[in-house]
């Protein structure tokens, strides 16, 4: 039985609890939040304590492990406690605002032997799942050129709106964008060889990123990604993947969701169940990613299995890259990736 205790009890904070409720080798021993009506009111939903100070969560003998749901900008601050108290840690995604961060939150984590997960949901999500297993398999020849679109209104449930905060967050870039570019390295086993991004931004906030990437075998990448649309307007996320014999389809807005339209003239739609994610304040209605993930890394952490799915040295990866994209957007030029 693993006991977690969950840390910040916002949108991702009882995401996260609501799959913990549904795992039967997980018992949430504790929910901590500054915010002590939300530490509270999540607790009593899952019937467990509240604390309002996270360090003595974090350092009760009991809890095995420690689940990250904090504003990114304390990421480290409290994966270094989580990791001294020797506590396995599952990190909300990005792994941190900086790579110099993302390498000392690793090394921490090495020396003092704990496991540390990084919550990039997309590599369980089961549509770009379903991606990834076409690509391994070549079931439709090589991939040519894959078009992703990330787009949401603007995100004000957060805490003192510090997802607006440029500082806190990184804005659209560093917070939204980064699920493609980091599934986009998972999807081709490699960085890309070129970027090239134009950022538009809104009160000095990274709000909507366009970028190219090239890859080595050629491969063009177009990614999109905003999150300053009108409240109104609805979440999407989609790709279009286009392959040598067939092109995948997929647009969380529609249904079915994926469609393939092979050359052949053949059309294949796919059945994806969706989970229901209830009583959740954001702007994702389908807790399905978020269960797949969370049953993996618990799964692996009972087993003792290493993670292959993401490593932290990956979620490091995939942030140096979007770090790279606004370095080519403020040279106003494409850039080379080594
Ligand atoms: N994987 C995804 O799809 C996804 C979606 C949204 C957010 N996220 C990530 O999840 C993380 C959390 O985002 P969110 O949307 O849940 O934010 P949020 O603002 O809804 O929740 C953060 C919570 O942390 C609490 N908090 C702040 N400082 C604290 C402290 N020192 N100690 C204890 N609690 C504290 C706040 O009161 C708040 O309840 C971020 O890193 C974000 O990038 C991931």
């Amino acid at each position: 039985m693993i006991k977690v205790g969950i840390i910040g009890a916002g949108f991702m904070g009882s995401m996260h609890a609501t799959v913990y409720s549904q795992l039967p080798d997980v018992k949430i021993v504790g929910i901590a939040d500054i915010r002590g009506e939300k530490a509270k009111s999540l607790a009593t939903k899952f019937k467990t304590i509240a604390y309002f100070d996270p360090d003595q969560l974090i350092n009760r003998e009991d809890v095995n492990l420690i689940d990250i749901c904090l504003p990114t900008y304390l990421h480290k601050e409290f994966v270094i406690k989580a990791a001294e108290a020797k506590k396995d840690i599952i990190c909300e995604k990005p792994i941190a605002l900086t790579v110099e961060d993302a390498n000392e939150m690793i090394k921490v984590c090495e020396k003092n032997k704990v496991r540390f997960a990084i919550a990039h949901v997309l590599r369980f999500w089961p549509e770009y799942k379903y991606l990834k297993d076409i690509y391994d398999r070549g079931a439709y020849g090589q991939l040519l050129t894959i078009s992703m679109r990330r787009v949401s209104p603007l995100p004000t449930w957060a805490w003192q709106d510090w997802l607006l905060s440029q500082e806190k967050s990184g804005g659209a870039l560093v917070d939204l964008h980064i699920h493609d570019t980091d599934f986009l390295l998972y999807l081709l086993k490699t960085k890309p060889k070129k970027i090239y991004t134009k950022i538009k931004r809104k009160n000095g906030l990274d709000a909507h990123v366009f970028s190219i990437f090239t890859f080595e075998n050629g491969v063009i990448a177009e990614v999109e990604g905003g999150f300053d649309f009108p409240s109104n307007f609805p979440f999407e996320m989609s790709y279009t993947a286009k392959f040598e014999k067939a092109t995948v389809d997929f647009n969380s807005n529609k249904s079915p969701s994926l469609i393939i339209y092979e050359h052949s003239g053949k059309i294949d739609k796919p059945v994806f169940q969706k989970i229901k994610a209830e009583g959740v304040e954001g702007n994702i209605e389908d807790l399905g990613g978020y269960f797949y993930e969370l049953r993996y890394f618990v799964d692996h952490i009972i087993h003792n299995k290493p993670f292959q799915v993401i490593t932290p040295e990956e979620a490091r990866d995939s942030l140096e890259i979007v770090l790279k994209e606004k370095e080519s957007d403020l040279k106003g030029a494409e850039i080379e990736i080594d």
